[in-house]
């Protein structure tokens, strides 16, 4: 018997994101992590078309979907978890550290006095090592801050689903100057990932594969050690932490990250409707 999930990964292409659906194939029971709502940002128009191709799939594999899982509030996508879970009859959970990036987008946005920070969005916030029954598995969690405070990865067997922490060896790792980052943190909670093992899969939120390559949505320990360009074994905290600072010093900020963020910090809920029933996201001048 094993103890170890299926897995199918599903990549959106325009916001090189990975999202994937786990399950106890002895059960059909299933989780999905990190669903991405489709945006069009030139005419702010929403769509579920790549997310259908998740519910068709969970559909024709016969599969029972417990909980819609986010790894944290990304900043470059929109999550698509508050429609799963109305179709799926689903919960959505996330990190617990999800009231602080709340807390501090609330001001940024200047949302309601009554937008509520404590993270009742969703319907679990999950703490270090918290455990999600799967079927006949058992799904761990793991805090893992460094990209931002509410990071978290999902651990199914020898299966980890690590968000943002390490992307591909060749890309590195996620950048931890938004809000709540830490390298110090990220360099910490990846030698946790580390400590899983070298045969551990790792299973990526993100791959920005080079020209003619494909996107990769797994890689394992073993291969980060050997030659992850930014903390293969024997890069020091102190390394790590000036190259990150350094790196960071210089990124743009993400595409999308004030609508993703505006709507990720609500579960994926869009704001309520304005007095003519149409939704608006809002635009901060000259704050990012
Ligand atoms: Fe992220």
């Amino acid at each position: 018997m094993t103890s170890n999930p299926q897995i199918r990964s599903f990549y959106h292409e325009s916001t090189f994101t990975w999202t994937h659906v786990a399950w106890d194939p002895q059960t059909g029971s299933a989780v999905i992590i990190d669903p991405v709502l489709d945006y069009d940002p030139a005419s702010g128009r929403t769509s579920m078309e790549s997310s259908n191709i998740l519910l068709d799939f969970v559909a024709a594999e016969n599969l029972s979907v417990g909980w819609i899982l986010e790894t944290h509030a990304h900043a470059d996508h929109l999550t698509s978890a508050a429609r799963l879970k109305g179709r799926l009859n689903a919960s959505v959970a996330i990190g617990a550290g999800i009231r602080s990036v709340q807390a501090h987008f609330s001001k940024v946005f200047n949302l309601p006095a009554d937008f509520p920070t404590d993270g009742t969005q969703f319907d679990r916030l999950v703490d270090d090592e918290d455990r999600i029954a799967l079927g006949n598995l058992e799904l761990r969690v793991l805090h893992t801050p460094g990209h931002t405070d509410d990071s978290m990865t999902y651990v199914i067997g020898d299966c980890a689903f690590i968000g943002d922490t390490l992307f591909a060896p060749d890309y590195g790792t996620a950048r931890c100057d938004f809000p709540g980052g830490d390298a110090r943190r990220l360099y910490q909670s990846i030698q946790g990932i580390y400590a899983l093992g070298d045969q551990a899969k790792l299973f990526l939120c993100h791959d920005y594969p080079a020209e003619g390559s494909a996107a990769r949505p797994m890689t394992t320990v073993a291969e980060h050690k050997a030659g992850n360009v930014h903390i293969r074994e024997g890069i020091s905290e102190d390394e790590f932490v000036s190259m990150r600072d350094a790196r960071d010093a210089r990124l743009d900020m993400p595409a999308l990250i004030l609508p993703s963020i505006q709507v990720n910090i609500r579960a994926g809920q869009l704001p309520p409707a304005e007095s003519n029933g149409l939704v608006y996201l809002k635009i901060p001048i000259d704050v990012l």
